[in-house]
């Protein structure tokens, strides 16, 4: 991608001011495409025009600089002007050069206001749709539990968790994810995030100091690890997920990542890179912590299986409820390597006694019953067409942002222009009560601007208004097109 800023009062053109304008003109040369470039200019700017980003009256940069700072011809530039010349998009002003059709200006559609706030919007990214829970499922499963649970199962019980419930989440995990866990292996947990805490302080007694994260990833694990004492390595990722290149250096003595769907950007770890860090953590005599949070949300394909299932005594595997049900539930499991499992009981002891026993036994009689199942099998679909809603409005109303990532989860990444300020952008949507998420709050390493949408807890016509919304905002913040 070439931005391209032009100031006139450089140019082979008269100096008006020296306003200096900027041109997003994306080529594609890969031969992935046969639109020949001219045409591909031609449509960027006939959109930019279209969109309100090229405003009527506004001065296109010289045909030879345009040309320079793209690569290409100056023919290719000038057939592209006089093409759109035709159409009616541009025009020559004497004295300055070529400018975006004036008589435009009382064609265009105005642009959207700012449309008055009927709900808060939050693009909440990770947050299912809570109103999705399956409450009468879940309530025979808490009367079940509490009605066939023997008085025993009331006092003081493992702090490892309920036997039925780690007989229940073994064979979910083994058939669903590809987990290789033994009932022994599996630890309960007040949702993931008590995972990473545990597996954190058991970590620094083992004399681990240094633990790679992804960057950019999940903040708040960044923050636990800390707590503990730990210091967080970024290693940066990218469309295949965690950089292991990027790991060869790094002295750690762990590595926590989030293999099938990375968060926030959506990527998932490729299968020579899964090879690379397990034998990383070989060679270092490391640990590997899987956040698998919404692997079971995978829209185009089957969920790639879980990283532990390869090395069972080398990763820690963390999963929750929080996203195949709803977060509020408190609910995680690990399934652990046998030369950390009886020192994280004792941090899970040590912290709590163990998780809430009657939610433990409700949780094992859902996922017995094949309610998880169910639920989840009723979600993916609904998921999966707010994203399609999601996309589809940012298409829309948003062209010239990126949507990257699989689709999976409940979360996408808008990559912004280059130059688009994501701070303002927060802000500014913050007074159109409007919550964002920036990818920079993801960020240990600043990198290009982008948003990180949740598009779990919209309805699709929910959605498509906030978007909407969205584009007014992105608009109307100033000097944002
Ligand atoms: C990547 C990732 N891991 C873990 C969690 C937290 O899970 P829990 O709510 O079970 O602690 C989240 C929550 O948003 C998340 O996004």
């Amino acid at each position: 991608m070439r931005t391209v800023r032009q100031d006139h009062s450089a140019a082979d053109e008269p100096d008006q001011g020296g306003r200096a304008i900027e041109l997003l003109v994306t080529l594609d040369r890969s031969g992935g495409t046969v639109e020949p470039l001219h045409a591909q200019i031609e449509r960027q700017l006939r959109e930019g025009v279209r969109g309100g980003r090229l405003a009527p009256g506004t001065r296109l940069p010289a045909t030879r600089e345009l040309a320079q700072q793209l690569r290409v011809s100056r023919g290719v530039v000038v057939e592209a002007y006089a093409q759109l010349t035709a159409e009616g998009y541009l025009a020559t002003r004497r004295g300055a050069g070529t400018v975006v059709a004036e008589a435009l200006r009382r064609v265009a559609p105005p642009r959207p206001a700012p449309l008055p706030r009927t709900v808060p919007e939050d693009f909440h990214p990770g947050m299912p749709d809570l109103a999705g829970f399956p409450r009468a499922a879940w309530m025979r499963s808490l009367r079940a539990g509490a009605r066939d649970a023997p008085d025993a199962a009331l006092g003081y019980v493992d702090p490892a968790g309920a036997t039925v419930l780690r007989a229940a989440l073994a064979r979910y995990l083994g058939r669903a994810r590809g987990v290789a866990a033994d009932p022994e292996q599996l630890l309960v947990t007040s949702g993931l995030q008590q995972g990473v805490a545990l597996l954190g302080r058991v970590l620094r007694r083992r004399g681990v100091r240094r633990v790679a994260v992804e960057d950019p990833g999940f903040l708040v694990h960044r923050a636990v690890l800390s707590n503990c004492g730990l210091e967080p390595v970024p290693v940066p990722v990218d469309e295949h997920g965690l950089r292991t290149d990027a790991l060869a250096g790094v002295a750690a003595g762990a590595v926590l990542v989030t293999p099938a769907h990375q968060a926030p950007l959506g990527s998932v770890l490729a299968p020579s890179r899964r090879a690379a860090l397990l034998a990383w953590a070989e060679r270092n005599d490391a640990f590997v912590i899987e956040d698998d949070y919404d692997a079971e949300y995978r829209y185009d394909r089957e969920p790639v299986g879980a990283l532990q299932g390869l090395a069972p005594e080398r990763v820690a595997y963390a999963g929750c409820a929080s996203k195949v049900l709803v977060p509020g539930l408190r609910l995680g499991w690990l399934a652990l390597p046998r030369t950390l499992y009886d020192a994280v009981r004792t941090e899970k002891t040590l912290d709590d006694l163990g998780t809430p026993v009657l939610d433990q036994l409700a949780l094992a009689d859902f996922v017995e019953r094949g309610e998880l199942d169910r639920h989840l099998r009723r979600m993916r679909p609904r998921y999966r067409a707010r994203r399609d809603a999601l996309v589809a409005a940012l298409a829309e109303h948003l062209p010239e942002w990126r949507v990257d990532g699989v689709a999976a989860g409940l979360h996408t990444v808008a990559l912004l222009p280059e130059d688009a300020d994501e701070a303002a952008l927060l802000a500014h949507a913050k007074r159109h009560d409007m919550i964002l998420h920036g990818l920079s709050w993801y960020r240990v390493t600043p990198g290009p601007p982008g948003l990180v949408l949740g598009y779990g807890a919209l309805a699709e016509p929910a959605l498509t208004h906030a978007v909407h919304r969205l584009a007014a905002v992105y608009d109307s913040l100033p000097a944002a097109r």
